[in-house]
């Protein structure tokens, strides 16, 4: 017997219907990278280890505990991408485009996370980047395009929440501050923290463990450490928000999982979907990332926002129709033995028609239920009868009224007929 295969844990298969959903979401962020000037990146979905893992003391635990890391016959050491942020500035510093540099990509990122619903370890996102300018003018650019994205999809229950982390020196100082703080408190911290929190005080900011959140709940607050600099870059991109009407509410816990971050973080959470995984977009900026990868200093800002998230979002929040259509606009019946089945079918197709038809000579009963099936909204029926009088009959399928619901037309009237009913 052989054995039968599963999707391995914490990834999954996306089939139709589901993925016409998929379609309808690529599709709509397609064209809203392009309104606001983002040209498609495509990057190799492994990179060296070191393009994730920057050999710079790297504490984020998707870099150290959550990467597909493997060796090639070469004796390469790979790591398939967890995320999408470094492949693109790597091939930023590696082909120089024009500045600023705008760029978005849908991809699957790998992650060896405890899998629970939202989270997977394969998931994919839809991201931009812009990289070349410092302006807060750019951040607020990108953040308006996760927005206006999320309003098209029809979200209400999203709230956009901002923060600054400084460069490195203010949020040097405030990590100083911080570890002092986390000392005094070491024994009440969780059990996890109480180990790590020396080695990396900011991971402490992202538990959601009563201890942590009580002993960080009076402690220091990034924006206070701010220097005047990027004092002056968090109010501007704070004023550009409310200029176009976006609210934001300033969250100065918030410390993202990677370590690339300086400046603008911001996370996008979807409040139908409660408390866990309900993050369904996020990024910031990353002043040093170009240098750390070995290029020149160029200031960038981007976000990623995960498919499978937006999805249970929009189902949380009861919005179930697709974004773009997927569904035909023709089934075609044959009884006469296919052959004039596969002329019109071609004939209509090439006019811009959406298409179905039966294989396997199947009974008039079997093709109709198909048809049914196949949600198409007309039906195309022909039989010895209408190939005898150059006919074919058009049936409405989603009509009860028989009667109504049919139509003869000559072979050659079909497609003023076919224009008139679907309207295009
Ligand atoms: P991230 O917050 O790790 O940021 O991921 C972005 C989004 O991907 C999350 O908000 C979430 O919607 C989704 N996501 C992350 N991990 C999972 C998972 N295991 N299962 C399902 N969905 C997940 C980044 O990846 C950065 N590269 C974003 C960025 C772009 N920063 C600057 N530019």
């Amino acid at each position: 017997m052989t054995s039968s295969f599963q999707a391995p844990i914490g990834t999954h298969d996306v089939l139709a219907p589901q993925s016409a959903l998929w379609e309808g979401l690529v599709a709509t962020f397609a064209e809203f990278a392009f309104r606001f000037g983002f040209t498609l990146i495509l990057t190799p979905m492994f990179e060296e280890i070191g393009v994730f893992n920057r050999g710079i003391g790297e504490d984020s635990e998707v870099a150290t505990k959550e990467m597909y890391v493997f060796q090639d016959r070469g004796e390469r050491t790979y790591a398939l991408r967890p995320e999408g942020t470094a492949s693109v500035v790597r091939a930023f510093v590696q082909h120089q485009p024009t500045v600023p540099y705008k760029a978005w990509y849908v991809t699957p990122a790998f992650r060896y996370e405890r899998p629970q619903a939202g989270r997977y370890r394969q998931h994919h996102q839809l991201g931009v980047e812009a990289i070349g300018t410092d302006d807060p003018a750019m951040d607020v650019e990108v953040i308006a395009l996760a927005w206006r994205f999320y309003q098209a999809l029809g979200l209400r229950r999203v709230r956009l929440l901002v923060n600054s982390m400084g460069h490195s020196e203010c949020r040097g100082r405030y990590v100083d501050v911080l570890r002092g703080h986390l000392d005094e408190h070491r024994d009440q911290l969780c059990e996890e923290h109480q180990a790590t929190w020396s080695h990396n005080p900011l991971r402490v900011l992202d538990c959601k463990r009563a201890p942590c959140v009580a002993v960080i709940a009076d402690g220091p607050l990034l924006p206070d450490f701010l220097c005047a600099e990027c004092s002056t870059h968090f109010s501007a991109v704070r004023k550009g928000l409310s200029d176009l009407g976006i609210d934001a509410d300033v969250e100065p816990r918030l410390v993202r999982g990677f370590d690339y971050y300086t400046r603008t973080t911001f996370e996008f959470v979807a409040d139908a979907l409660g408390n866990a995984q309900n993050a369904i977009g996020g990024g910031g900026r990353y002043d040093s990332l170009t240098e750390q990868l070995g290029g020149k200093r160029a200031g960038g800002i981007g976000f990623g926002s995960g498919i499978e998230r937006l999805l249970l979002a929009r189902e949380a929040e009861g919005l179930t129709t697709n974004l773009i259509n997927r569904t035909s606009d023709l089934f075609v019946v044959d009884t006469t033995g296919q052959d004039v089945a596969t002329v019109i079918v071609d004939d209509l197709r090439r006019s811009g028609y959406a298409v179905e038809r039966s294989f396997d000579a199947r009974s008039m009963k079997s093709q109709m239920k198909l048809a049914d099936r196949s949600g198409a909204t007309l039906a195309l029926l022909i039989g010895p009868q209408e190939l005898e009088a150059g006919q074919v009959t058009i049936r409405d399928l989603r009509s009860d009224d028989f009667a109504a619901a049919q139509q003869s037309v000559a072979r050659e009237d079909l497609l003023p007929a076919l224009r008139e009913r679907l309207n295009k």
